[in-house]
Formats: C-alpha cells, sequence, structure tokens
C-alpha cells in the first residue's frame, strides 16, 4: 500500500521554487537593475521559504522522530544547521550585490551570487531527498497515516496567513492533477468557505485553463468531493 508522504507537497513547491529562482539567476542580466531586483526579491523568498520550513521539521516532524530514532534526529539537526550556514551566505552576497555601485563589482558579486546559490540548491535538493527516503521511513514504521495526516493538520494550523499563502501558491505550481485534488478536496472538508474560495482563485490564476477546468470539475462533482 502507497503510503503518505507528509513531506510531499510542500517539497515539490520548495523545488518550483528553487528550479524557478535557478532559471532566473541563469537567465537574468545583472546589469539591468530591474530584472537584477527581480532575481533578488526571489532569492530572498526562496531563503524565507526554506528557513522556515526548516524551523517547522524542527518543532513538529523531528520531536515524533526523536521518540524512537534520537541519533537520526542528531543528523537532521546538523544538516538545518548547515543549511542556515548557506543561507546565510547568500543572504550576505544578495546585501553585498545590492550594494555594489561599480561594474566590475557588480559583476563579481553576481558571479560568487551564482555560486553560492548552486550550493543552497544543491544541499537542499540532497537534503529533502533525504528526508523523504530516511525520515518516512521510521515515520511509517511508528506512525499510521491517520495518525500523520492528523500531523500534517497541526502543522498547516501552526503557519501564518502569509506563509500558507506564499508556500500553497509554489505547492499549485509544483503539484500534479491527482495531488492537487486531493489537497483541494481536503480544504473543500475542513477549511471555511472563505479559504476555499481563496484557493480557487489561486487555482485559477496560476494552472492554465485545461488544469483550472479539471480540477473545477472533479471538485464540483459532489460525489467526489465527500
Ligand atoms: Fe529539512
Amino acid at each position: 500500500m502507497k503510503r503518505y508522504n507528509i513531506f510531499n507537497n510542500i517539497h515539490k513547491g520548495l523545488r518550483a521554487c528553487l528550479y524557478d529562482c535557478a532559471n532566473a539567476v541563469q537567465q537574468s542580466d545583472f546589469n539591468d537593475p530591474a530584472q537584477a531586483a527581480l532575481v533578488m526579491g526571489k532569492l530572498s523568498e526562496l531563503i524565507e521559504m526554506f528557513g522556515k520550513h526548516a524551523t517547522t521539521e524542527d518543532e513538529f516532524i523531528l520531536p515524533i522522530v526523536m521518540e524512537y530514532e534520537p541519533s537520526v534526529v542528531t543528523v537532521f539537526h546538523d544538516e538545518h544547521r548547515k543549511d542556515e550556514e548557506i543561507s546565510f551566505r547568500l543572504r550576505y552576497l544578495i546585501h553585498r550585490f545590492s550594494g555594489c555601485r561599480e561594474d566590475g563589482d557588480r559583476e563579481t558579486a553576481w558571479e560568487e551570487l551564482a555560486i553560492a546559490f548552486i550550493e543552497f540548491m544543491v544541499f537542499n535538493l540532497n537534503h529533502m531527498a533525504k528526508e523523504e527516503d530516511i525520515l518516512n521511513r521510521i515515520l511509517w514504521r511508528y506512525y499510521p497515516d491517520e495518525q500523520l495526516h492528523q500531523h500534517t493538520k497541526k502543522i498547516v494550523a501552526a503557519q501564518e496567513p502569509r506563509m500558507i499563502a506564499l508556500t500553497s501558491r509554489w505547492m499549485i505550481r509544483g503539484l500534479n492533477n491527482s495531488e492537487i485534488l486531493s489537497w483541494y478536496r481536503s480544504v473543500k472538508n475542513h477549511a471555511s468557505d472563505t479559504a476555499f474560495q481563496e484557493m480557487m482563485a489561486l487555482a485559477e490564476a496560476e494552472l492554465g485553463r485545461e488544469r483550472w477546468s479539471q480540477l473545477q470539475m472533479h471538485l464540483c462533482d459532489g460525489a467526489m468531493v465527500a
């Protein structure tokens, strides 16, 4: 039986944001102030999302692993610390680039920033894959899916509305149709009507016409939503 992957939706959203940033870094002209500002904004948002996500894992995921596999938790706490160092350096380089006035300085700062971004991306892609392999195997051994679904609800309830809006936008960009449908069915069945309507507006804005009409069709089918 396929087990519930507690990381799936958020990790797909974070990867979608990473890939978008990767393309923006390699396509943008660092001498064009508007393009450079757009990239710096994207990177700042990315770093914030990854930082908040690591904090959420420290508060909600690692404690339930700790009960059974404390040594594994130590390894992931260390990875989160390393991630913080890499993020700190990337943030510093964004700040440095933004302060450059000469073309030559800007070019050097951009090159260093591009290298630091790749380090951030590679580290986090590996880190998330490790979590989905090692942590999921532990969670699946000790917790039934129903309990993991309840845990997801607790995690969502603890998030700030601004962060929910931001991560939802990236998740809808990163998930496939059946993942979006099951997420939206859960919102429809458990959240307020206002929250559900906001999510529908987000889907309409983000999905292409065909995917949007498929989602609407499935969600409006009462038998499938119940
Ligand atoms: Fe993590």
